[in-house]
């Protein structure tokens, strides 16, 4: 059995490596590197995929929400409420341009932001809404967008962990990032579509935001040297476009290997008692950036996933602290269910390339934990 890992990207490239090499090797021929072909025509493939009118790529997921928050020129000390159930990159933007994360409880089942908790929180200074689409689905993205509208607020939704998914309820369908005002994405490698270094785009249908993007992601330059906006350094490199644009055929079948992955597992670890398989929302797809259960306990979470090491397996905890309680963003808010989720989450290795011997393996050692745990 080929050794677990959380994300097989040398498996990956093994399998594409022939047209990843060729692609590279245009570029250094070209000499193309900054804002070359593959940039533009990369953003052209995602536009036309995800049908939104403008895509801007940047250096990274996290430059993308810099950016967008950037583009929205929000005074000073403005509010935006988000989920402290999640990775650091937003709060940290926030931070960085003086705006104030007010963090936000997730739903229990679905891990994603808690939408009929919001409105409570909405205050005079409020100024957005940044939602997170957590481990590869959708918030409920339209009571979102009709509490955005009642209260005049603009809505950038993070989603790095779930390009492609899929809106769709009766009265609204979308791809995750194409809904709000502004939708960013990540390309990190261990993404559902990564590329081999750091990547990130925008996505917005709205012409003066993206004329604003695309010019700060330049230096605040629309013609070159002349710096209408303050801007910063933050371009797609041409190699990490050529890179992705020879993955982006593939990304529905590497996500279709992920729902396969998750459905093995389903059925392997539905049974077992103590730990809960995750839930779809009924709202959109899910892409299974993570496959993520929950443990009875802490203790639990944390002996299972000693158990799974010594035994070769390696699982991650996505995420160990809410951002409310970290030590750079600390607020003293009440949020029992990102504080509980914090202690008994556990992502599984998935990438399309487990295989079913490596799965069963896995699910074996989960099984035999749980009977050794009763
Ligand atoms: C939810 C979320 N937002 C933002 C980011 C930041 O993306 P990047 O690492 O490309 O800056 C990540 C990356 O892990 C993420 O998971």
């Amino acid at each position: 059995m080929r050794s677990i890992k959380m994300v097989d990207l040398q498996a990956q490239y093994a399998r594409l490596s022939f047209d990843i090499d060729q692609a590279m090797k245009q570029v250094l021929l070209d000499g193309d590197f900054i804002q070359g072909a593959a940039v533009k025509q990369f953003e052209k493939a995602l536009a036309e995929k995800y049908a939104v009118k403008h895509v801007i790529s940047c250096a990274n997921g996290t430059d993308a929400l810099q950016l967008a928050f950037m583009s929205l020129g929000l005074p000073k000390g403005s509010e935006v409420i988000t989920p402290a159930f999640s990775y650091a990159a937003l709060a940290e933007v926030l931070h960085l341009l003086e705006l104030k994360p007010v963090f936000v409880d997730v739903d229990p089942t679905t891990f994603l932001m808690d939408v009929g908790a919001v409105e409570a929180l909405i205050s005079e200074n409020t100024w957005a809404i940044a939602p997170v689409h957590l481990y590869g689905q959708m918030v409920s993205m339209e009571p979102l967008m009709a509490l955005a509208k009642k209260h005049k607020l603009f809505v950038v939704e993070d989603a790095a962990q779930a390009i492609g998914s899929q809106y769709c309820t009766p009265g609204e369908h979308g791809f995750a990032g194409t809904m709000g005002h502004i939708g960013t994405t990540s390309f990190f490698p261990s993404k559902n579509l990564g590329c081999y270094g750091d990547g990130g785009a925008i996505f917005t249908n709205d012409d003066d935001l993206a004329k604003r993007l695309r010019s700060m992601a330049n230096h605040g330059q629309t013609v070159k040297y002349q710096h209408d906006l303050v801007g910063m350094n933050s371009r797609l490199d041409t190699l990490q476009a050529a890179i992705l644009l020879v993955k982006f055929p593939y990304l529905l079948d590497f996500e279709q290997c992920r729902r396969a992955v998750a459905a093995r597992y389903d059925s392997g670890l539905l049974d077992l008692s103590g730990l809960t398989v995750p839930s779809r929302t009924v709202d959109s797809s899910h892409v299974f950036h993570q496959y993520t259960i929950v443990l009875a306990s802490q203790a639990m979470r944390d002996a299972l996933k000693l158990y799974l090491f010594e035994r070769g397996i390696p699982s991650m905890i996505y995420y160990p602290t809410p951002l409310h309680l970290q030590t750079a963003y600390r607020q003293v808010v009440n949020l029992p269910v990102s504080e509980d989720l914090c202690k008994r989450v556990l992502s599984l290795p998935i990438c399309p390339e487990l295989d079913v011997e490596q799965q069963e393996y896995i699910i074996n050692n989960i099984q035999n934990f749980i009977q050794k745990s009763q």
